[in-house]
């Protein structure tokens, strides 16, 4: 269980909110706010939500909420990367979906926003994320590293996701061209211990792999070694990270929802999703360097909570939309739609209650009324007058909208967000009555792909193709 062993030592005093103030009705109306009665029963609908993910979690059915507290295999991985520090200014990763997602939204939130980062360097390697079969884009990617220069890192949990193969056997001819029979060294795979190609191409290659355990899903597997060797490699402090997350965990078992921020978020979400019919879900950052995991939020709520049967095989088409936006960039670009469209979204606000910098605007009057009012004020001051501004907006229009306040933003407030919103959406998929860790409606897809690049044992797949290809040309 998440609540085991002695790690973290010390709490970190990690520290996360939840408003929930403006999902209420006596802020939004009871049209699209929650009354007394919609509430009514709910708490206890949380704690059963609670108890029935605890006791899969204690059988071993899913393993997320262990991850960071695996304190050997975190410090192995900080180990091999501390070894190889230094050789190495790019770290390529190569992998799709949960298995790149993770990587870029650890490196959004601790170095910042592409392209915006610091120089890199051997000191300050980058990372170029590989999570697409764009010809051109793979191309451009490739020539901007230098292979001598460059440690790749693939990963797949399944060892044959068609995307990351192939872009990996790019990967490894173009570094083997240049480094021969050294290219072994610089490459590091990530992928289950007993299934898939890529383990046994790892094996045959003499690679070094770390493994994810079976009961992690891809979308969960950030605090696995699947998100922490990139961190390492990059020179996260992979401790701090999984620190924090550990502390978020213990919380997120305790059946104190005032403390519980997972299950509090999870339930009030559950009830204006149900009740209030808003059926998208914003991603609302006021903070660039959670841009990384806004979009990783968006495939852990897509796709654990979009399915067509519930738990007792009925067909429900469940699902809401998650959308990522950007403060106050998107108020320029989203928000008209937000507060004059269809009512039927419900918006996530995070924050951070101080930024590393405060970016100080001058104090210089220039004589220009438009200007002048900002003359020493700042940039933190600006953005949060900016959300607050949103949020009220919105209430007036009666949009549900709640905020995640982060007291700041460091590695383990990081690795504490991300397990929260790990630990809600298992909670959400339990208030639903439905498999979260399942994506059976991504197989098919990926099936006919197999047939359309000629896999072996996928005829009946490119039959159906073929049969659809027939109908769709009215043939
Ligand atoms: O959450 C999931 O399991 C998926 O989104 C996977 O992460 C994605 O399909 C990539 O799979 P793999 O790691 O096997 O390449």
């Amino acid at each position: 269980m998440g609540s085991a062993g002695a790690w973290p030592d010390k709490l970190t005093n990690v520290r996360i909110s939840f408003d929930s103030s403006n999902l209420l009705s006596s802020l939004i109306g009871p049209e699209h706010g929650l009354t007394p009665a919609d509430l009514k029963g709910s708490d206890n609908a949380a704690y059963a939500a609670l108890a029935a993910f605890k006791q899969s979690a204690e059988q071993g059915t899913y393993g997320f909420p262990l991850l960071p507290f695996q304190k050997e295999l975190i410090a192995s991985i900080a180990d091999y990367a501390s070894k190889l520090a230094g050789t190495y200014d790019t770290v390529c990763v190569v992998g799709i979906g949960g298995s790149a997602l993770g990587a870029w939204a650890l490196d959004c939130g601790l170095r910042g926003q592409h392209p915006l980062q610091a120089a890199f360097s051997a000191k300050n390697p980058r990372l170029a994320i590989l999570d697409n079969v764009d010809p051109q884009f793979v191309e451009s990617a490739l020539a901007s590293m230098t292979p001598k220069k460059t440690h790749v890192v693939v990963i797949a949990k399944s060892g044959a996701t068609a995307e990351t193969v192939a872009t990996f056997m790019i990967v490894k001819d173009w570094l083997e061209a240049a480094l021969g029979k050294k290219a072994a060294a610089r490459i590091t795979v990530v992928t289950s211990e007993g299934r898939g190609d890529l383990k046994v191409l790892a094996t045959q290659q003499g690679y070094t792999t770390f493994h994810l355990p079976d009961n992690v899903g891809g979308r969960f597997s950030v605090l696995s070694a699947v998100g922490l060797v990139p961190a390492a490699l990059a020179g996260f402090d992979i401790k701090k990270i999984c620190k924090g997350a550990a502390e978020m965990t213990k919380l997120c078992w305790t059946k104190d929802l005032d403390k519980n921020v997972a299950l509090r978020a999870a339930q009030f979400h559950h009830l204006v999703w149900t009740k209030k019919g808003k059926t998208l879900q914003v991603a609302f950052p006021y903070v660039n360097r959670l841009w990384g995991s806004a979009f990783w939020f968006r495939q852990l709520w897509a796709e654990s909570l979009g399915k067509k049967k519930n738990r007792a095989g009925e067909v429900v088409h469940v699902g809401q939309t998650p959308i990522a936006a950007l403060g106050t960039t998107d108020q320029h670009s989203q928000v008209q739609l937000y507060m004059e469209g269809p009512n039927d979204k419900v918006f996530s606000f995070w924050t951070v209650d101080k930024f590393a910098t405060s970016g100080k605007i001058p104090k210089g009057k220039l004589g220009l009324e438009g200007f002048d009012y900002l003359a020493g004020q700042s940039l933190a001051k600006l953005i949060d007058a900016e959300q607050k501004a949103t949020a009220a907006a919105l209430t007036e229009e009666q949009r549900p909208n709640c905020n995640y306040t982060l007291s700041k933003l460091d590695e383990e407030h990081l690795g504490a967000f991300l397990q929260l919103l790990e630990f809600q959406t298992a909670f959400m998929g339990e208030l639903l009555n439905i498999n979260a860790f399942d994506q059976e409606g991504v197989e098919l897809g990926k099936k006919f792909t197999f047939a359309l690049m000629g896999r072996k044992g996928f005829k009946e797949f490119g039959d159906r193709f073929a049969a659809y290809e027939k109908k769709r040309k009215g043939k």
